[in-house]
């Protein structure tokens, strides 16, 4: 029988709100847990979803909020540990209170947000945290899709707008791992991932790398955005040792720009090595993203 209730983890986040918006166009009821009600009712309204205040690393809670639902999309996850929050509770941990607590409340199906490159000997603590909780969710005993994307950009990403925004002050840019791979997902071809496996049986099982069409290095990804807003920095590639105390110094600011691990991160290619799945093209980051990224103009 069709999927009719979701619980999203992460629900009011970049990806989460895109993929609410999919589910309750079709109808399916969506739950959201959420740490603020704020947040939720910004992130959300106007859509019809249930949004409950909770800590979701609460199994009480967590045992609550599965109760009469089909399936559950866990999308939380952290680029940087920070304020007492590691990768360890909010990826690994998680991961596992989330398998126990949708077992017994029988809610079967799970999709679990992880990321490109992720392994249990990954080269950064975040992709081994991540890798971890894929091993939880794969030997969790219930039907379960995961899915692996590379960076994805969108109106409200992190990515392609800090750079555009910092090209509007800075003339020249130096830049860590300048020479690393990339292939950027339209996060609305994430979305449409998730909404389509949910009811896809062949899904089950799967582990699914999500790309967009075209890889890039981040130099050029950087002077892509920037030209969005019409800027043309001179890109100085940093090298090696050059990043690492460059993070290591940015790991002082209260706003984590970079930090080591996020270089660890980058020692792999961010590419696919497959299709996208569900027969969907996905889009190209050219035919998108100068719609937001010139919008505030230079
Ligand atoms: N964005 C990318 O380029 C990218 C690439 C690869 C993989 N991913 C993965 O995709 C997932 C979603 O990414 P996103 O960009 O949508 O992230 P996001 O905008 O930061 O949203 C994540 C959501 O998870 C919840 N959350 C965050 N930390 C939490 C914690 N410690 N405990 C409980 N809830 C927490 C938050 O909801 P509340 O604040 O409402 O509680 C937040 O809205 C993550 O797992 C990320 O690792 C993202």
């Amino acid at each position: 029988m069709a999927i009719q209730s979701v619980c999203i983890l992460g629900g009011t986040g970049f990806v989460g709100r895109h993929i609410v918006r999919l589910l309750c166009a079709q109808g399916v009821a969506v739950r959201v847990p959420t740490r603020s009600a704020d947040k939720a009712r910004q992130a959300l309204a106007p859509l019809p979803v249930e949004a409950v205040p909770a800590d979701v690393q609460d199994a009480a809670q967590l045992a609550r909020l599965f109760a009469g639902i089909d399936a559950v999309i866990n999308l939380v996850g952290i680029l940087h540990e920070q304020g007492g929050q590691t990768f360890q509770q909010a990826h690994v941990g998680l991961a596992g209170k989330v398998i126990e607590a949708a077992r017994s409340a029988g809610a079967g199906r799970l999709l679990h947000m992880s990321a490109l490159n992720a392994a249990p000997d990954g080269p950064s603590a975040y992709l081994r945290s991540k890798g971890e909780a894929e091993r939880l969710v794969r030997a969790g005993g219930l039907q379960a899709t995961i899915f692996r994307p590379s960076v994805i950009f969108g109106a409200e990403d992190s990515f392609l707008n800090l750079f555009a925004k910092l090209a509007k002050w800075a003339p020249v840019m130096p830049l860590a791992c300048a020479d690393a791979k990339f292939q950027p997902v339209w996060v609305e071809d994430v979305a449409r991932a998730f909404v389509h496996s949910l009811n896809d049986a062949a899904s089950i099982g799967q582990r699914c790398d999500l790309c967009g069409p075209q890889v890039y290095r981040l130099r050029e990804l950087v002077a892509f955005a920037a030209a969005c807003r019409g800027r043309h920095p001179l890109i100085v590639p940093l090298p090696g040792a050059v990043a690492y105390a460059q993070a290591t110094v940015m790991e002082w600011l209260p706003v984590k720009l970079i930090t080591r691990d996020n270089l660890d991160s980058m020692r792999l290619d961010n590419v696919c090595g497959c299709a996208f799945p569900f027969g969907i093209a996905p889009a190209r980051m050219e035919d998108i993203a100068p719609q937001y990224l010139s919008a505030t103009g230079p």
